[in-house]
């Protein structure tokens, strides 16, 4: 088995697959709201409502049509004011932000080189981890990214993390040790609040090859090694 580099990977067919859905909806039809039984504008009007100010981090947000659609809402409700938005994706294939949306902001960017610089109350990643190389660096950033109340949702396959060493239920026992939950027939990891989670692993590579996942597209399995401080 080939394990790709994480500068290999983003030429991998799999990664660049132009039929990838990029193009969920805030709410309705196709949408986060399907994904996660929430409709992320009222999200954001609950912390607003609460704490007077709220920023939302779509990670691999595709087009970004749903933040565009949630900026949108909040513009009407004349709202922006009090949010900050913010996209990444590797591709740009953002869709053109409307001349009435301030409070969005895209950037073109690996989740893996993403290094959080500031506390988020919503961090959403839609079936985009499925993609990426090295996934567990990805999400120990993003538990430290989440404010104090911070709610993180993400679809997480655990079939495309594989830990050398270590039993299969190794990331569901330390998710539950850390209060995170994995719900294993949504494949919906979840928690709410910021923690600092050492996996105790050392990531060797991606391999591009594993086959359709769950959601029935190929995606790409992580490679770990349990690293010596951990078996120490
Ligand atoms: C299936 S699409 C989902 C997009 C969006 N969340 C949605 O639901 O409409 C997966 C997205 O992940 C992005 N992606 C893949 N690998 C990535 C990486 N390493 N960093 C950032 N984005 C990545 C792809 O470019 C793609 O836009």
């Amino acid at each position: 088995m080939e394990l790709l580099s994480e500068g290999s990977l983003i030429w991998s067919a799999v990664v660049a697959n132009t039929r990838m859905n990029r193009e969920r909806n805030a709410s309705g039809i196709n949408s986060y709201e399907q994904e996660f039984r929430f409709r992320p504008q009222d999200i954001l009007l609950e912390y607003i409502q609460q704490q007077g100010h709220v920023s939302w981090l779509d990670v691999c947000c595709g087009q970004g049509k749903a933040l565009i659609q949630a900026a949108d809402y909040l513009a009407s409700r004349h709202l922006q004011g009090q949010a900050l938005l913010f996209g990444i994706d590797l591709i740009d294939s953002f869709l053109p932000v409307p001349g009435n949306i301030t409070c969005l902001t895209f950037d073109i960017q690996s989740a893996v080189d993403w290094q959080p610089k500031q506390c988020y109350d919503l961090i959403t990643c839609v079936h985009g981890i499925h993609y990426v190389g090295d996934k567990l660096k990805v999400l120990s950033h993003i538990f430290t990214a989440l404010s104090g109340n911070g709610r993180f949702y993400c679809n997480l396959d655990l079939q495309n993390v594989h830990i050398q060493g270590q039993k299969a239920d190794y990331l569901k026992q330390l998710f539950r040790k850390h209060h995170i939950d994995y719900n294993s027939r949504t494949k919906i990891l979840s928690c709410q609040g910021p923690r600092m989670i050492d996996f105790g692993v050392t990531y060797l590579g991606a391999d591009d090859q594993t086959g359709p996942n769950y959601t029935g597209q190929e995606a790409v399995t992580s490679h770990y090694v349990t690293s010596q401080t951990s078996m120490s």
